[in-house]
């Protein structure tokens, strides 16, 4: 099995590590992105186990079209889906990547269309919860016992360094519209690393979410239960647990905004008064104006034509887009260009 640890954690060391070993990759993060003259910390902190359970329950909320649109989309395009990543050679055995595997539930679906229809391949779910990556591979190894499955935790550039090192074809799952959360630039590289290993035989499917009505966009993340609302704060729990911060959840909220313009859904916490937090792990104190804001989370919205133009820009082609019958979103099977 090619398990990882997590990268910032180390799974012999005590809860309380960070406390005396303050130089990890969330303690510099949080130095440098509250430092910002704009407040903003990086949306991947949001998925500590508490987290990923939270966006667990996101993913069922009313508001919460994307997961079950894809879901929907992904079943009626099953067949065809599978055929494009697959290699042409019945035969011919393949590595199905999966980047940000969650509990599979989408994927199952295609796992499950493979296996019936004779495909040989190797399922390497990447996640960077290690409690996700466990409980998918428990669960497909009673759901699916003839898959083959090589679970990995780690983050996404980790996991784009074990594909290029191994041989033979692969297929890269990145479903989701996970692909939202990078601001432009940030996009286009990630899509660039992901294109540069790729042989021209091998395949990926970005799930994108598409631009609608701004209303259903904006509900969908800022729900009436407050879940998601729990989700953004957790990420104040996260830093008090681990870095010993003294964050008032009280004397915060959770604000989202869509701008069409852009297509970007941009969340906040919002600092409901003047007030100090302390970091003990870091030594540290931070100051928030009333009504100041920390930035946490980017989620892109797209245009058929805006993904293509991000395609082209990243080295890769369009080969076949896939969508729901109300064009809430895209599944785009996506070739290296040269
Ligand atoms: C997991 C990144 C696809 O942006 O829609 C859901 C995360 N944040 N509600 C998204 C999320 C708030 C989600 N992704």
């Amino acid at each position: 099995m090619l398990t990882r640890p997590v990268s910032g954690s180390s799974p012999s060391s005590p809860a309380s590590a960070p406390l005396t070993e303050p130089d990890t990759p969330l303690a510099r993060h949080v130095r440098e992105g509250l430092s910002l003259p704009f407040k903003t910390l990086s949306s991947t902190y949001l998925y500590d186990d508490e987290g990923s359970r939270l966006f667990q329950q996101i993913m069922a909320l009313p508001e919460y079209y994307p997961t079950r649109t894809e879901f929907g989309l992904l079943t009626r395009h099953q067949e065809a889906i599978s055929r494009a990543l697959r290699p042409q050679n019945p035969t011919e055995s393949f590595f199905l990547l999966e980047l940000g595997a969650g509990d599979g539930l989408k994927t199952k679906i295609l796992l499950r269309h493979l296996l019936e229809t004779g495909a040989q391949f190797t399922y390497v779910p990447v996640d960077i919860s290690k409690a996700a990556v466990d409980g998918l591979a428990a669960s497909l190894r009673t759901e699916l016992p003839a898959l083959q499955v090589e679970p990995v935790v780690a983050d996404y550039a980790e996991a784009l360094r074990l594909m290029a090192s191994r041989p033979g074809r692969k297929a890269v799952l990145f479903l989701g519209s996970t692909i939202g959360n990078f601001l432009p630039p940030d996009r286009q590289q990630f899509l660039q690393s992901l294109a540069q290993p790729l042989t021209p035989d091998d395949r990926l499917l970005v799930g994108f979410d598409l631009q609608k009505d701004p209303r259903l966009i904006r509900a969908a993340y800022d729900d009436s239960q407050g879940v998601t609302a729990r989700f953004n704060l957790n990420l104040l729990q996260r830093l008090n647990r681990e870095l010993g911060a003294d964050f008032d959840l009280s004397q915060w909220q959770h604000y989202t905004d869509y701008e069409p313009l852009s297509g970007a859904v941009r969340s906040f916490l919002v600092s409901c008064q003047a007030q100090a937090v302390h970091f003990a792990a870091l030594d540290w104190q931070v100051e928030f104006a009333a009504w100041e804001m920390i930035h946490t989370e980017n989620s892109y919205k797209f245009t058929r034509p805006g993904i293509g133009a991000a395609a082209q820009d990243s080295g890769l082609a369009v080969e076949e887009f896939f969508t729901d019958e109300q064009d809430y979103f895209a599944d785009v099977i996506l070739r290296p260009a040269r």
